[in-house]
């Protein structure tokens, strides 16, 4: 067995090998097809995790095609990455992979391009396998255009054959081969170096061991998938939209099992995992990215992004803000048009409001950010009103300064806040100032320009 293999899991009976040789033509990509995103995450880390689900004692990766790159985004994982140098077809791509192969075990082979297939059918075809039997994972089709079709006989599975190689007749069969299927490693280690490149493509097809398996009187079993998006291949952008869409529904209707209601549950993406408390509201357009959390009663309004956030109980987000990294505590209103960027944390009862942006700053409880104003690597205290278009000068071009308000400070409308500066609880400033020193606590700083008035001044006049 080749060093690069690491054991990902403990089912020590099972072998997964995952085709991703394949060029992907339809895609019209520079990108590899396995790393085109599915719900903000590559298809073939989907896979991956499905993979993970079933513990398979070992993972081989065929690739070709693209494979420094795919290698490269799953530098990480412990995987044996397997070359294809001439994609021959799926039975050669499978071959290239059995010399690290364990003969006393099942393998299950699996399509890069195919992300969905859940754990629990997956299972089911490894659990046939183990039982002997060649198991092989086929879907009913409305349109079965360039699938291979399952071919029986009173019943029993005897061949699959793939659409150019079809009769006419054989193309009218609707139940077709997934390309997923789950075999003991000593059959296949038989069966495979006796495939043949005879057919309408010249290639070595993975489907041709079907007839083998026949021959040497292996059962072949199968089990059929109950959506056919599940084991729904991606060979264009447009098949990768349809998928993204049901996906996306899933999500949906998950979260409204579980006590959200969705303004619209089609106008609601989640790229990556959402925890929702009882009686949340998400309006329409919402984006959600990595790891969130909303406590009960959140309402979140139209057109927000919300990315790796926690947000408490009963706070409000309104229309086109965006959360990033932010801890929220209970009772927070953000928004409409604010923008919390990483390292933002509010306490309860905090206010922000429109066309405020705040990064790296912590917000005490009760304090209010209302208007058009910067905080950025801040620590402001409880009880804190900072005034229309405040902002934090908190960058001299080279380094980041600090930014610290004390309990009860009032800012007012226009100041300019040169950091680092450190402002005593319950200061005034007066609107207009700019600030560039330290305060002590319960004093009134005003900094601004003594005005003048020149009585019945005359404007200059056009010459
Ligand atoms: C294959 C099946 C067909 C099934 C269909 C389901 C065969 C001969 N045909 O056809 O019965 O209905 O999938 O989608 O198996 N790959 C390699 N190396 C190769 C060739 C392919 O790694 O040399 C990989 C591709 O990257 C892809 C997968 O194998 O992930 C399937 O290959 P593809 O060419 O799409 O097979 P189909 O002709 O669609
Ligand atoms: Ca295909």
């Amino acid at each position: 067995m080749s060093n690069t293999v690491t054991k990902i899991g403990d089912n020590m009976n099972l072998e997964v090998i995952i085709l991703a040789a394949g060029q992907g033509k339809r895609m019209k990509s520079r990108l590899p097809k396995v790393l085109h995103q599915l719900a903000g995450r590559p298809l073939l880390e989907h896979l991956l995790d499905r993979v993970q689900e079933i513990s398979a004692s070992n993972v081989h990766i065929v690739i070709g095609h693209g494979g420094d790159q795919i290698r490269k985004t799953f530098s990480e994982k412990a995987v044996n990455w397997v070359t294809q140098d001439q994609q021959l077809g799926t039975g050669h791509a499978v071959a290239q992979a059995m010399p690290d192969v364990a003969d006393e075990t099942i393998v299950l082979v699996l399509y890069a391009d195919v992300p969905l297939t859940s754990a629990a059918i997956l299972t089911q075809l490894v659990t046939t396998a183990q039982q002997g039997a060649l198991a092989l994972l086929t879907v009913e089709m409305e349109n079965p255009q360039g699938y291979g079709r399952i071919i029986r006989d009173s019943g029993q599975v005897c061949a699959i054959v793939e659409e150019k190689d079809a009769t006419a007749e054989e193309r009218l069969v609707t139940e077709v081969n997934t390309g997923i299927l789950a075999a003991p490693a000593q059959h296949l280690k038989r069966w495979l170096p006796a495939l043949s490149a005879e057919n309408a493509q010249g290639e070595y097809y993975l489907t041709d061991i079907i007839a083998m398996a026949v021959g040497d009187g292996v059962e072949v079993v199968t089990r059929s998938s109950p959506t056919t998006q599940e084991v729904q291949g991606v060979n264009s952008r447009q098949q990768l939209a349809e998928l993204e869409r049901w996906y996306q529904r899933q999500q949906a209707v998950a979260l409204m099992e579980s006590g959200v209601t969705l303004a619209d549950p089609s106008r609601l993406d989640v790229r990556g995992s959402v925890k929702c408390g009882q009686d949340v509201f998400i309006d329409i357009n919402v984006i959600i990215e990595g790891e969130v959390q909303l406590g009960d009663g959140v309402q979140i309004g139209p057109n927000v992004l919300l990315r790796n956030s926690k947000i408490a109980d009963g706070v409000y987000i309104g229309a086109n803000s965006i959360i990033d990294e932010t801890v929220i505590a209970e009772n927070c209103q953000v928004g409409p048009f604010a923008r919390l960027r990483p390292g933002t944390e509010l306490a309860k009862d905090a206010k922000i409001g429109n066309f405020v942006e705040t990064k790296k700053s912590l917000i005490g409880e009760g304090s209010k950010v209302n208007h058009l104003s910067y905080v950025g690597d801040s620590i402001l205290g409880r009880d804190v009103n900072v005034g229309a278009g405040t902002i934090t000068c908190n960058y001299d071009g080279a380094n980041k300064h600090l930014t610290e308000l004390g309990d009860g400070v009032f800012v007012g409308s226009n100041t300019a806040l040169v950091a680092p500066i450190k402002v005593g609880k319950g200061v005034t400033i007066g609107a207009g100032s700019t600030v560039s020193r330290d305060i002590e606590a319960d004093s009134l700083i005003v900094v601004r320009g003594k005005p003048r008035t020149l009585a019945g001044w005359q404007r200059p006049r056009k010459k």
